[in-house]
């Protein structure tokens, strides 16, 4: 059948009718919003190149929490500033860490049993040196030593469950560290904890506008040795392949526009939940062109949504999370 028999604009023609066929929807519930926990009390600070994002003292992350939770938000990813940084990541894994003390604080709130709390297990944000696992230097050179890293990875998620985290996401991607995880929460009786792993990361020049929210960027080199390059499909399969054989229970898959094919293969491959993460620099970008008027605000923050979701993820972890749920009601 060909035209004019066929017209495919007689469905196009009113809301309603574009309603009725609409093949991909968004609900609240599918959203994450990331949280940036910093010491003190009463700060919101909007991060420069991310407008409308913040670091949270606790307190006011409580506020968030329950604004979160009222628009029907599905969870919030926690990350954390600490006080100071060293070496071994002190503060990724000490009982009384910022997201630590944190989740605590959040856990009494009534909000918090309406959503998730989800916190990221990674170590960049607390070395001194910014990179994601433990530096072995030797004269100018270092390397980013990957199974004496394990151990503190899993150590700061067996904290991380122990203060209440309903999920914990490592976005570390150091190789095994999802059975060293897994291992160490059995042990330590959290194996109803489940792991969300990133497991396709990919060395992203759009994380650059996270790093100044979470101030970690890497003092020297960059994190091409242990994330993954942009160029590669297939290895991002094998990636999730191993994180899912070593006990991930859900992957998350990162960047995410840059990215749609990858996260459209890793759902026709893996029978498993699928997430995608709308990194900061999609986020910053998009902010960039609302503020010049080059793009209409509301229309392109849900078409990226969608976009993601068609590729084929079923929740999102983004920036716009408030702004989208608001605007699904
Ligand atoms: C920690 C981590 C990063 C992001 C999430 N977890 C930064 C990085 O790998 O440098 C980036 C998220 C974003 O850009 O919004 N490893």
């Amino acid at each position: 059948m060909e035209y004019p028999v066929t017209r495919l604009r007689r469905l196009r023609r009113s809301e309603p009718m574009r309603s009725l066929v609409r093949e991909t929807h968004l609900e609240p519930g599918a959203l994450i919003q990331p949280l940036f926990l910093c010491p003190g009390e009463g700060v919101r600070k909007e991060i420069g190149s991310m407008p409308g994002v913040f670091n949270l003292s606790i307190d006011e992350a409580v506020k968030e929490t329950e604004a979160a939770a009222a628009l029907g938000i599905g969870g919030l990813l926690l990350f954390g500033l600490p006080g100071s940084k060293d070496e071994q990541a002190t503060g990724a894994w000490e009982e009384d860490g910022i997201v630590q003390t944190g989740l605590r604080a959040l856990k009494q709130s009534a909000a918090a049993k309406q959503l998730l709390l989800i916190a990221d297990v990674c170590l960049c944000e607390y070395t001194s040196h910014g990179h994601c696992g433990i530096v072995k230097k030797s004269g100018d050179d270092y390397e980013i030593e990957n199974d004496s890293t394990l151990g503190l990875l899993s150590r700061t998620a067996v904290s991380l469950a122990a203060a209440g985290a309903d999920i914990v996401a490592p976005s570390d991607m150091m190789d095994g560290h999802v059975a060293a995880i897994r291992d160490e929460l059995d042990e330590e009786g959290y194996e109803q904890t489940p792991i969300l792993s990133y497991a396709s990361k990919f060395a992203s020049s759009f994380y650059g506008p996270f790093r100044e929210a979470a101030d970690s960027a890497p003092r020297f080199g960059d994190r091409r040795s242990y994330q993954m390059d942009g160029a590669n499909l297939r290895e991002a399969m094998r990636e999730i392949d191993l994180d899912l054989g070593e006990g991930a229970d859900m992957i998350l898959m990162k960047p995410a526009m840059p990215y749609l094919d990858v996260i459209r293969a890793a759902r026709e491959r893996f029978e498993v939940p699928i997430g995608a993460y709308q990194v900061s620099g999609e986020y910053s970008m998009l902010q960039a062109a609302f503020a010049k008027g080059w793009l209409d605000r509301d229309r392109a923050m849900m078409e990226s949504l969608i976009s993601i979701r068609r590729a084929g993820a079923g929740f999102i972890v983004t920036y716009f999370a408030q702004d989208a749920a608001k605007r699904l009601g």
